[in-house]
């Protein structure tokens, strides 16, 4: 458990013309907490206003006793954070510049940093790997440095926005065995569900709302059961407009 965990109070976020959330008000103090909902539910904007990359335009969020507008400086010490998107993170053309990063801007000196890199990528079975180009890397390779960049700073909250998408199965597994043996909070979206294994707390996000919220075996069937659901409908109500001939993706986006 961390001494405060991330606390949201009265957020309010709206982005473009949207309102994202509104009167947002949550504790995560679990080690372990998945965020599951459709596109477009909050789950990436909640993960960035833990990391101050999104700030509320009401309201609060705090991360270890830090708020994220006032001391939005001091978060990269606090909050790691990996990205849906690799190629939105890395900014290093190699492995040890990417991950040395982290140390390296809070003040460590290069070869210290260097070093810390290379113990961190010898400890994940990457030793030798800081001299590689990154675009060399596959996109497995690459989403592991960048969890390991987001590592590097030592943080106490680690953030993942379905950082699993592009990898094989038994990368995937690989990560997760990683991920369980962190001995930091993490908090990450996914569409994968057995990522969830284990996790102590889900919420589930429906448009900007928590529609459930729990231990993942309560919330999980929940969330699925909904999605089945939905899908039924869909299919029904698309063959009801295929046969007027307009089939799906030509109406208004969903709400
Ligand atoms: N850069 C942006 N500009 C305007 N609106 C955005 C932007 N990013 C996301 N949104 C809107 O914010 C809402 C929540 O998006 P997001 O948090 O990315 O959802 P998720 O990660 O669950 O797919 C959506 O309605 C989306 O359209
Ligand atoms: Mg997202």
């Amino acid at each position: 458990m961390q001494p405060d965990g991330v606390q949201f109070a009265g957020v309010e976020v709206t982005r473009g013309t949207r309102t994202v959330f509104s009167g947002l008000s949550l504790t995560l103090s679990e080690r372990r907490i998945g965020l599951v909902g459709d596109n477009g539910s909050g789950k990436s904007t909640l993960l960035r206003l833990v990391n101050g990359l999104i700030l509320p335009d009401a309201g609060r969020v705090t991360v270890a006793g830090l708020d994220t507008r006032a001391d939005r400086r001091r978060l990269p010490a606090h909050v790691g954070f990996v990205f849906q998107n690799v190629d939105h993170q890395i900014i290093f053309p190699t492995v040890r510049e990417e991950v040395a990063f982290g140390p390296l801007s809070q003040g460590m000196a290069k070869a210290q940093a260097n070093a810390a890199a290379e113990r961190l990528l010898a400890r994940h079975g990457c030793a030798g790997w800081g001299e590689r180009a990154v675009s060399d890397l596959s996109e497995g390779q690459k989403q592991l440095v960048c969890i390991l960049s987001a590592l590097a700073a030592g943080p106490r909250i680690l953030l993942l926005d379905e950082p699993f998408s592009s990898l094989d199965l038994a990368t995937r597994l690989a990560f997760a065995a990683r991920l369980a043996a962190l001995d930091l909070q993490v908090v990450m979206a996914s569409h994968d569900l057995h990522l969830f294994d284990g996790f102590d707390r889900v919420l589930w996000l429906k448009s900007g709302t928590i529609a459930a919220d729990g231990p993942p075996a309560t919330v999980l069937p929940l969330y699925e059961a909904d999605a089945r659901a939905r899908a039924a409908a869909h299919q029904d109500s698309g063959m009801d407009h295929g046969a007027a001939g307009s089939p799906r993706g030509t109406g208004p986006a969903p709400a």
